[in-house]
This record gives structure tokens, sequence and C-alpha cells, in this order.
């Protein structure tokens, strides 16, 4: 599945569902994406509830399955039902910095400081699936400890077929810039993660050496992002129309009354910068009707329900 200067979307909780990488699909059907991350407890323990964060398209192409978790057996049997569902790889969160995950549950960004236990992790995931297996991690845990390349080796000796680096440390969470060196010499391809967001940072990042790039946040209110970064003209006419396809997407997958809430970061993200978004976005906020909220958008971006 991987080919050199790929572009992928990253794992973004809460925005890569179903309905949103549909709508990414409209103007990328082929970009590798990946799944919101899926707690392995949850997936193993509760299966049927938590395979709604995977739930894919019978169509739907290369998707990236990103599970968390600190017990090798859980993750294991985690990878074994995604790879089921259809998963294209299974991507294994070690670089998540939230202390429910990092801290008190030992997963996430946690295993940059256990790479005995990252490397168990990664060894039985392995084996228990037939699709590539990856890791996305960060730098390291703060600037002191900056040991992603022994953490990148620890996935190559248990059978990783790439990495993902976002260059930032877990103690940066967000803040500050990202920034990756030049790549050092790895045995399996290495993907660029971290404030990509124009053609310059893709050429910038292959220049480095980095084998592909993951596109995060700038993907937000921007589903045409991945054909603009690969040199292609791609924002729509009106943009309008696509937030009308994309709420009618979340109509039918998560119904209206729950649709309408998850909806407006969404509507948000779209409308950023624009004049008089601000007045737009605080009807939206109040908006609890599907006629009413249509209209709304219809008449900001002066398209057709
Ligand atoms: C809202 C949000 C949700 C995220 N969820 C995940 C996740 O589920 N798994 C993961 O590995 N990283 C997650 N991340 C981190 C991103 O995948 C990415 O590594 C980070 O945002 C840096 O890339 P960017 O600058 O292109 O956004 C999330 C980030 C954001 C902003």
């Amino acid at each position: 599945m991987f080919i050199d200067n790929q572009i992928f979307g990253a794992p973004l909780a809460g925005v890569t569902d179903k309905p949103y990488r549909k709508v990414i699909r409209l103007f990328s059907p082929d970009i590798p994406l990946c799944t919101e991350m899926i707690s392995c407890h949850s997936l193993v323990e509760a299966h049927k509830n938590c395979l709604r964060n995977f739930d894919r398209y019978d169509d739907e192409g290369n998707i990236g399955a990103q599970i968390f978790g600190s017990d090798p057996y859980l993750m294991a049997e985690a990878a074994k039902i995604l790879q089921d569902f259809g998963a294209s790889w299974i991507d294994i969160n070690m670089g998540c910095p939230v202390p429910k995950v990092a801290t008190r549950s030992r997963a996430g960004a946690y295993l940059m400081r256990d790479h005995k236990l990252a490397g168990k992790i990664i060894a039985a995931v392995k084996k228990s699936v037939d699709i590539p297996v990856s890791i996305k991690t960060r730098l390291g845990w703060d600037e002191e400890h900056k040991n992603w390349v022994d953490l990148v080796n620890v996935a190559v000796d248990n059978g990783a077929s790439f990495a993902t680096i976002h260059g930032r440390t877990r103690a940066q969470l967000y803040t500050g810039k990202a920034e990756l060196p030049e790549k050092p010499s790895l045995a399996i391809p290495i993907i660029a993660n971290g404030d990509v967001k124009f053609v310059e940072d893709v050429e910038r990042l292959k220049r480095l050496g980095y084998n592909g790039v993951m596109i995060g946040r700038a993907m937000l209110g921007k589903p045409w992002v991945f054909k603009e970064l690969m040199g292609e003209s791609a924002k729509p006419k009106n943009i309008g129309d696509i937030v009308l396809v994309h709420l009618d997407y979340m109509f039918r997958y998560y119904g209206i009354e729950n649709a309408i809430p998850i909806f407006r970061k969404h509507v948000a993200w779209y409308s950023s910068g624009i004049p008089n978004s601000t007045d737009f976005r605080i009807k939206v906020n109040k908006t609890n009707n599907e006629k009413d909220l249509k209209k709304l958008i219809s008449e900001f971006w002066s398209c057709e329900v």
C-alpha cells in the first residue's frame, strides 16, 4: 500500500469519521485516510458499539485503522477485528499526549518512554494480522528525550512497515512550530507530520528525505486540501455546496438530532476567515432544526439547498 511521496490523511478524533472521509473522497478518492483513534479495550470488550469508530463505506479505498492501548494481547485482538472489517493497515498510536491516554492508561505517547512495551505491542499486532502495521509517534517525550529514532528502530525490529513522525514532543502538545530534522537513515519509510499546509511544506519535507507527508489540521474545513497539495487547483466554486453535501452525509449517518451539534464545528472551520462569519456561526450554534440550518448555510454561501 505504500508508495513513495504519498500524502496521507491524519487520524483526527472527532473529525475523520465516516461522513468526513466520504467528503474528502469526493476530491481525492484514493488518498490513504485514517480513522479516529480506537481504544483496544472498548473494541474488544464492547465490540459492536465501538466498531462505529471504524465503520467504512463498502467502496471506501485505502483506510488505516488507528488503535491505542497498552495491553499487547488486546491490541492484537483489536487489530484482528479491524482487519476483518476491511482495514487496509493498522496504525498504532504512540503519540497521543492527553493525560487520560499517555499517563493514566500507559498508552499513546507513554510508549515513547517504554520502548520494551512498545516493541511487545508492535510484535503482537504484527503477528495477529496480514495487513501492514505502522506506528505514529512524536519526536520524543520532551526536549531532553527526543528519542524517536530509537523507537522507529524498535518498530523495524518488530515488523512495522512504516512510521509517521509528528515534529513536536509530547511536552509541546500542539504549541510551537513542528520541526523535523533531515531524515536519518532508517530501514522503513518515514512519513512527516506537523504543520503541513502548503505545497512548499510538502516539497521541503521531501528534500529533507521523508518518504511522504501526513496532513492533519490543514484538512479542517478544507476536504480538497489533499488535491491542492498535489499541485492541482481543487477549491470548489461554491463551498456552500460541499457544506450541504457534508451535512447530508452527517444526517444519514448520525441522524438529524445527533448530527446538528457535531456539525457545528465543521461549519466553523468551513466559514473561518470569511467576512461576517462570526454572526453566521452564532446563528448556526443556536439552530437545532434541519430546515433552519440548511437555510442559514444556503444564505451565507448563496447556494441552492
Ligand atoms: C482534533 C484533533 C484530533 C486528533 N486526533 C488524533 C488521533 O485520533 N490519533 C492521532 O494519532 N493523532 C491525533 N491528532 C494529532 C494529528 O493526527 C496530528 O499528528 C497533529 O495534529 C499534527 O499534524 P497537523 O499539524 O497537520 O495537524 C489529533 C489532532 C487534532 C487537532
